[in-house]
């Protein structure tokens, strides 16, 4: 007889089994153990986070070393009813994780090769492989891949929701560079997945994958490049508070080319704790002349600090590398939009800034991205379940913080600068990337017009719902 229960001590769900009681490790490794790859594979705790905030609390932890350590796992827990959670980067923010100790992490950390083929115009990346794990691959091998721009975060948990990154105003979405993908869905099988093995599965796993299967690895598209296409132009233009205006709409005025990234952040100084006004520009295969030129009107509204520089490949994350610190709270408030406005921007500003100076809130940020997307639009929106296509800027404030009698302020922070977003996006509903989704959202929200084809896929291949922790599909 097995009788689950919390108990009242804090770290352990124990279960009855013959009378006596054991917690969920012992029971995995006395079941699941004899079925993994290794003898040492369960442990208690998962690596950090990159959020604390209402962050999954696993009882314990499957560190898979082989694709089948996933396909038995998962099958393990659907049959024994125990709730579980992959994990890869870890960045997810969102607060519709509902993990707690009853149930398991699959930690997909093992699982970060990446393989070339021989002409290196495909990478195969493995389902725990981090963006600079990836990066320093395909460095290594001559080619370029799209990823995500911060290198804590997981390769694929990023494209799988539609993967903004660097490289995509010429290689489009990171969804728009997939060709298969192996993954193990509810039944506890693995499958290759492709457009033509299984059109509705490889739809859904490109936008909404988290919802239909733990994919172990994902083959991409790469793109064999020369020294020069190795070398990127980037760095900070740091602006005092009050050339936000003409900052905000410099960046409504620039027309991106398919090289170009701008980016717009709210951060304290690291020094001097001071609220900057940071402009982030990226030019591949730029230069300081190029770059400058590029990014005329930037530097016609005088930014009082320049650290941009030529960067290879394998350093274009760098400048992010702060923004990839474990711990704490970020929950995080996104949205998209058509438009910058300036008088929105000082808006959020001022949310900012209000709740920056708290004690313990000085790294707090606010993000803006934006990508040249005419590649992007060139490419049919049907073919995936991405929804995010038409969307021009995508922004989001990051209270972040310790103490959590600031959960209220933070979530004022938040809520005000979304609002303001929102209230003047020029978009005929509320539109946010499902990877930057706050948790409360309405499911429309961050599938779009793919959430009819989605719930019918979803109940096809996961009619259990065990893949119910992100965004759920219902
Ligand atoms: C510092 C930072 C920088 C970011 N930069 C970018 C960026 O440049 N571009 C961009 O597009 N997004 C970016 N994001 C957003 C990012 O895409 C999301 O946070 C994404 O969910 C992170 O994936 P992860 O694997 O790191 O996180 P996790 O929390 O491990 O995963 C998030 C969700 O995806 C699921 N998942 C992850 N991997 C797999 C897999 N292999 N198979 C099935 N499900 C999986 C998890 O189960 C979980 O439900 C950034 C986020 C942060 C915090
Ligand atoms: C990325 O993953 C590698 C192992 O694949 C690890 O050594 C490294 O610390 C990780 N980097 C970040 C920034 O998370
Ligand atoms: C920058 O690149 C341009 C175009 O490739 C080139 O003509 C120029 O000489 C380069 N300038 C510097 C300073 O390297
Ligand atoms: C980027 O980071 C790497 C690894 O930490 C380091 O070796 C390199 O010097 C850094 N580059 C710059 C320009 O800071
Ligand atoms: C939060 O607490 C940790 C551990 O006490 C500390 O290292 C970190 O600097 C704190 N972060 C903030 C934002 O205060
Ligand atoms: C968009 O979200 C705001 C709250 O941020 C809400 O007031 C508004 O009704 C939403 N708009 C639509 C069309 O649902």
């Amino acid at each position: 007889m097995k009788v689950a229960g919390h108990f009242p001590w804090p770290f352990l769900t124990l279960v009855l089994v013959g009378g006596k009681c054991i917690s969920l490790i012992e029971r995995l490794q006395n079941e699941l153990s004899p079925q993994l790859s290794g003898d040492n594979l369960i442990s208690a705790t998962a690596p950090l986070r990159w959020s604390d905030f209402d962050a999954p609390d696993p009882g314990a932890v499957v560190n898979v070393a082989t694709e089948s350590d996933v396909a038995v796992t998962v099958k393990y827990c659907v049959a024994q009813d125990i709730p579980f959670l992959a994990q890869n980067g870890g960045n997810g923010w969102a607060t519709t994780f509902h993990l707690n100790k009853n149930g398991v992490v699959i930690n997909l950390a093992g699982l970060n090769t990446v393989i070339f083929n021989a002409d290196r115009t495909q990478a195969t990346i493995g389902g725990g492989s981090n963006v600079s794990n990836t990066i320093n691959n395909a460095y290594d091998a001559g080619a370029l891949v799209l990823t995500g721009n911060c290198n804590c975060v997981g390769t694929l948990g990023a494209i799988l929701g539609g993967g903004y990154g660097n490289l995509m105003g010429e290689y489009s979405f990171g969804v728009d560079n997939v060709l298969s993908l192996r993954v193990v869905t509810a039944d506890g099988q693995l499958h290759d997945v492709s457009a033509t093995s299984d059109p509705d599965l490889f739809w859904a796993l490109r936008g909404a994958g988290p919802n239909l299967g733990i994919v172990t690895s994902a083959t991409v598209r790469s793109y064999p490049a020369s020294e020069e296409d190795m070398q990127g132009w980037a760095g900070d233009l740091v602006y005092s508070e009050d050339q936000l205006e003409d900052v905000v709409q410099a960046i409504q005025d620039l027309t991106l080319t398919p090289d170009m990234v701008i980016f717009l952040y709210f951060l304290a100084d690291p020094t001097t704790g001071t609220p900057s006004v940071i402009a982030s520009p990226f030019l591949h295969r730029g230069n300081a002349t190029t770059g400058k030129a590029a990014y005329s009107s930037l530097y016609a509204v005088g930014p009082i600090a320049d650290t941009t520089t030529v960067l290879p490949y394998n350093q274009w994350n760098n400048a992010s590398t702060s923004l990839c610190t474990r711990g704490s709270f970020k929950p995080g408030w996104a949205a998209g939009f058509q438009n910058m406005i300036p008088s929105t921007w000082r808006g959020i500003w001022e949310a900012y800034v209000a709740f920056q100076k708290l004690p313990g809130a000085a790294n707090s940020g606010v993000l803006l991205e934006a990508y040249s997307l005419n590649k992007a639009r060139s490419i049919d929106s049907s073919s995936s379940a991405f929804p995010n296509r038409n969307v021009n800027f995508n922004a989001f404030a990051i209270p972040w913080y310790n103490d959590s009698s600031l959960d209220a302020k933070a979530a004022a922070f938040g809520n005000t600068a979304r609002d303001l977003l929102r209230s003047t996006s020029g978009l005929p509903r509320n539109q946010t990337y499902v990877n930057f989704g706050h948790g409360d959202e309405e499911l429309e929200v961050v599938y779009g017009d793919s959430l009819t084809r989605l719930r019918s896929i979803k109940r096809q291949y996961d009619p259990k719902n065990v893949f119910n922790q992100w965004f759920n599909i219902q």
